[in-house]
């Protein structure tokens, strides 16, 4: 494992979880955070052993955010030049499921980042928000966009315009996220869901993955045409043969991911 600053690395059988890892900084995405956890995302991608990955940060905080103290004094052109939103981009390209353990804030890019995950295991204490307006700006990783797909439009306008946030419960009324557990347990619930996905039909799952969030793309008509061409590619793989043979012969599959 390469030698990271802000984040930390560990694999639980088939799952790769990275912890964030600024907690007095309530882990702020600075520059820095952010490269590592890409990188630490594509090694994961890139390693068989691995199915899913878990992006958590700490009980008291998610992420409260891009890092104030390292945005505050740069200019327009050293915005574009760091490239944030080309770093937020490529983190939706990972292949593999990503799952995130939120526990406390996740406020700002710390939502974005949420967001960016397929699925969000949650803990009582969760509190999602888009604050930026307070700073006097607005969200730049998604929040406009991703969020008003998943909350709609009233909602998104209160949470983007008025600093509202969202408890955990509400989260989970608006269908932000996946469950809501105790404290405890938040990060062990999220790394079983994990676990299970990671043991299922490997390329099913990436392309599962691709067309769903191809949803929020695409038309109805474009989407369906993507999802009836991997259905149909799905025929190629020797895990379609195992997967139909197996449940034929009445036994367990035994995935090759091929
Ligand atoms: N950036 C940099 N530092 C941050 C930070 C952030 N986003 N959030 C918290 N910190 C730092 C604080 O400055 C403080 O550091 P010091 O001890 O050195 O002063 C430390 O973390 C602890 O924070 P607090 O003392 O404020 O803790 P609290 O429990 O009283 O409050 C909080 C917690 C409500 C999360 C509060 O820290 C807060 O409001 N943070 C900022 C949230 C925010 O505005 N996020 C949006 C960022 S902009 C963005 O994300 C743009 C985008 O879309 C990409």
């Amino acid at each position: 494992m390469p030698d990271y600053t802000d984040i930390l690395v560990e694999t639980h059988g088939r799952v790769g979880l990275v912890r964030l890892n600024r907690p007095k900084a309530m882990n702020a995405l600075r520059g820095q955070l952010l490269s590592e956890l890409l990188d630490a995302l594509k090694a994961f991608d890139a390693d068989d052993s691995i199915g899913a990955m878990v992006i958590t940060g700490n009980e008291k905080a998610f992420s409260a955010g891009a890092d104030i103290k390292e945005m505050a004094g740069a200019s327009v052109v050293e915005l574009m030049e760091r490239a944030m939103s080309d770093g937020w981009q490529r983190i939706s390209t990972i292949h593999k499921p990503l799952i995130a353990a939120v526990s406390g804030f996740a406020l700002g890019g710390g939502c974005e980042l949420a967001l960016l995950c397929d699925m969000i295991v949650a803990s009582q204490t969760a509190r999602f928000g888009q604050p930026e307006i307070t700073i006097g700006v607005i969200p730049g990783a998604g929040g406009t966009q991703r969020l008003t797909r998943i909350v709609g439009k009233a909602l998104a306008m209160e949470m983007v315009l008025n600093n509202r946030f969202l408890s955990a419960e509400e989260a989970l009324a608006h269908g932000l996220v996946n469950r809501v557990v105790p404290v405890e347990s938040y990060l062990d619930e999220a790394l079983k869901l994990a676990g299970e996905v990671a043991a299922r039909a490997p390329v099913a799952v990436r392309l599962g993955k691709e067309a769903v969030n191809k949803a929020y793309e695409l038309s109805l008509a474009e989407g369906l045409a993507a999802e009836e061409r991997a259905f149909t590619l799905l025929f190629a793989t020797e895990d379609q043969k195992e997967g139909m043979r197996a449940f034929m012969e009445k036994r367990a599959p035994v995935w090759q991911g091929k």
